[in-house]
């Protein structure tokens, strides 16, 4: 199946905000003009998302789309355009590797790969033991440390196949891996050293 052909999966049951949800919900609406309520689509996908276990259901979308007043299939377009909101079940661990150039260029295929063969599964599968999906994606906006991949809400860069396993292991064994450049740099700091402002201090006169 291409990534762009789709069924919805059927809705687990009846959808409604939490009212923690709710006023969450509330609080992105007021943010826009009145009638321009419909501009909250993706914070409030995102909000039943993450209530719902990581996917929307069918019933799910439907409550986003009669909260929002916008016809369904409005609410289906951006739910199943941008791939942060899934479409079916998910693990808990949603493992989202970016493949787009850059990434690529710097090694996403090694990752993709390590991926795969320690987790058992291809991109776009979820793992027995529903612990682990693997997704591929286009670019998450770090491509100064490249490759990288997003789990859940953290990003982890400067990636290659070893520091992919280890961080899928400490996340198998419950742990949280530290997130950000695995290379050992500070944010994206020139992986060489510094090549310039080497000093605090002027050069003396
Ligand atoms: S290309 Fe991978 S984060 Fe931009």
């Amino acid at each position: 199946m291409s990534e762009t052909d789709f069924t919805p999966a059927p809705g687990n049951g009846p959808f409604v905000f939490t009212p923690e949800n709710e006023a969450a919900a509330k609080k992105h609406v007021a943010k826009y003009p009145p009638g321009r309520q419909q501009s909250a689509v993706m914070p409030l996908l995102d909000l039943a998302q993450r209530q719902n276990g990581g996917w929307l259901t069918e019933t799910a979308i439907r409550y986003i789309a009669g909260y929002l007043a916008m016809p369904e299939i409005r609410v289906w377009e951006v739910a199943s355009f941008y791939t942060m909101y899934n479409l079916k079940p998910v693990g808990r661990h949603f493992v989202q590797v970016c493949t787009t150039t850059p990434c690529w260029l710097r090694g996403s295929a090694d990752v993709v790969s390590a991926c795969e063969k320690h987790l058992g599964i291809h991109v776009g599968e979820t793992t027995k033991d529903g612990l682990f999906t693997l997704k591929s994606v286009e670019c998450l906006g770090a491509c100064v440390n490249a490759p990288m991949m997003q789990i859940g809400d953290e990003y982890y860069e400067d990636l290659d196949a070893d520091s992919t396993v280890k961080i899928l292991k400490a996340l198998a064994a419950g742990e949280v891996p530290k997130p950000g450049p695995q290379s050992g740099r500070r944010t994206s700091e020139p992986a060489g050293g510094l090549t310039t402002l080497t000093s605090l201090n002027p050069p003396a006169e």
